[in-house]
């Protein structure tokens, strides 16, 4: 039995205490959607699909928060963080606070900006959703495609997703997270070279 924070999330229903204004809950929306078309794509079982969405829909629940305000209730580790990847392990920590247990579920939401080596498949799932969701408007032929290969190669889509995201980074000249590079790694060394060369 889920928690009745994460029961609710899994059926699309934002914790009361969210602060996420209209657009981000269409994102919210759109990244649950995604999630739950690839669960069932793939055939998972009911209870790890409501899982799906739940982290899904539990992702960005505090992303309108001022930054500030979530910053002193971190832990030390993560306190530095720059303000717009504050979210997340807000949303986790908070989570935690109200009773959810689901360790895998709770690193998901928390790491699903930066990445983290020991995300589940959950996790992974949420990380690349967030990226390939058809709301966003750049590159959507690359999104498109990504998003249709998800459910064949998840693990490629997702070290795609992680490449794209640390060169945003490297290109906007911000430094890199220990946890993107060692997600990185961990993708880098379970799939083939570049999965747009390798074929379908
Ligand atoms: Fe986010
Ligand atoms: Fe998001």
């Amino acid at each position: 039995m889920s928690h009745p924070l994460v029961a609710a999330a899994a059926r699309g229903t934002l914790p009361a205490w969210a602060e996420a204004g209209p657009s981000r809950r269409e994102h919210i929306e759109r990244v649950r959607a995604l999630l739950d078309e690839w669960a069932a794509a793939l055939d998972l079982p009911p209870a790890e699909r409501a899982r799906w969405c739940a982290a899904g829909v539990l992702h960005d629940a505090l992303r309108d928060a001022p930054p500030e305000e979530l910053r002193p209730h971190l832990p030390a580790k993560l306190r530095e963080l720059p303000a717009s990847i504050l979210h997340g392990p807000a949303v986790a920590v908070r989570l935690r606070r109200e009773g959810v247990t689901d360790r895998g579920l709770l690193r998901a939401v928390g790491f699903h900006t930066l990445g983290h080596p020991r995300l589940d498949d959950a996790g992974r799932a949420l990380f690349a959703a967030d990226v390939l969701e058809p709301g966003r408007k750049s590159r959507p032929e690359w999104r498109r495609k990504l998003r249709a290969r998800f459910p064949r190669r998840p693990v490629e889509v997702t070290r795609e997703v992680s490449r794209a995201r640390i060169a945003w980074q490297l290109e906007d000249g911000r430094p890199l997270h220990r946890h993107s590079m060692e997600f990185w790694n961990v993708l880098a060394r379970s799939t083939p070279s570049s999965p747009d060369k390798g074929g379908s």
